[in-house]
């Protein structure tokens, strides 16, 4: 790590740490990590519960900021950014999807998926647009107006995935994103991921329990105690 140049690759972070507790009690759950992540790279982090696999994506996805330490996004030192460019930036850099699909239960599908187009000022008939175009891609043209409620933990998975494709991210980040589905949904998902990787041009973040899953990725990355 010692040559990295933070403007190469399209995410670096250095020296991140992440500490839960107090000054008088630290807890500290991540210890001084320092990763590079190119455009295009397929990345699982994989390791026993509480290693801290989770806090580590969520500081890579930036929904959560490190104790110290910096993450750079094509050289930008993005930690800089106040929570209101953070978020804008995270809006159309990034998409999530995690081991429950968190679909509002008021809206329907489609509503679902075009939530974070809408958020960002796209219009309603280009998101709609985008929406289906997506959910038709992920085998969901026949399911745009259901609720959560009718559909089923695979369908509902796809829609979560539809949602986090929305804005066209560069990066995709996935926590257990198979963690809540049958083993056939599952082959299905992690099938759908490597394709939309190829389709769509993203970069793989996941975090997976599933070693059949993990073997499919270019670079794995295996975390205990805070550390790879
Ligand atoms: N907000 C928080 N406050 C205090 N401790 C936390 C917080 N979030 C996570 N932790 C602790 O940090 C550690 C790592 O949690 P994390 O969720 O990152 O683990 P994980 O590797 O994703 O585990 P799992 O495989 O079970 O999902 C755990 O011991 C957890 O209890
Ligand atoms: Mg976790």
């Amino acid at each position: 790590m010692n040559s990295v140049n933070i403007a190469q690759g399209l995410i670096y972070a250095q020296n991140v740490s992440k500490n839960f507790g107090t000054e008088s009690q630290p807890l500290p759950i991540l210890k001084n990590i320092s990763l590079q992540i190119k455009s295009g790279d397929s990345v699982c982090i994989v390791g026993p519960s509480g290693a801290g696999k989770s806090t580590l994506l969520q500081i890579l996805g930036t929904l959560d900021r490190p104790s110290s330490g910096s993450l750079f996004f094509e050289g930008m030192d993005v930690l800089k950014f106040d929570d209101e460019k953070l978020s804008r930036f995270r809006n159309l850099t990034m998409g999530f999807v995690f081991q429950f699909h968190h679909l509002i239960p008021e809206f329907n599908a489609i509503e679902n998926v075009m939530l974070p187009a809408r958020i960002s000022g796209v219009s309603v008939n280009e998101a709609r647009a985008r929406a289906l175009e997506l959910l038709g891609q992920l085998g969901l043209s026949h399911r745009v107006d259901h609720y959560s409620h009718q559909l089923s933990g695979g369908e509902l998975q796809r829609v979560a995935i539809a949602r986090a494709l929305i804005q066209k991210p560069r990066v995709l980040f996935a926590d257990e994103p198979t963690g809540n589905l049958d083993s056939a949904n599952s082959q299905n998902i992690q099938n759908l991921f490597f394709q939309l990787k190829e389709s769509l041009g993203l970069t793989l973040i996941v975090v997976t329990h599933d070693a059949q899953f993990a073997k499919k990725f270019s670079k794995v990355l295996k975390m205990t105690d805070g550390q790879f």
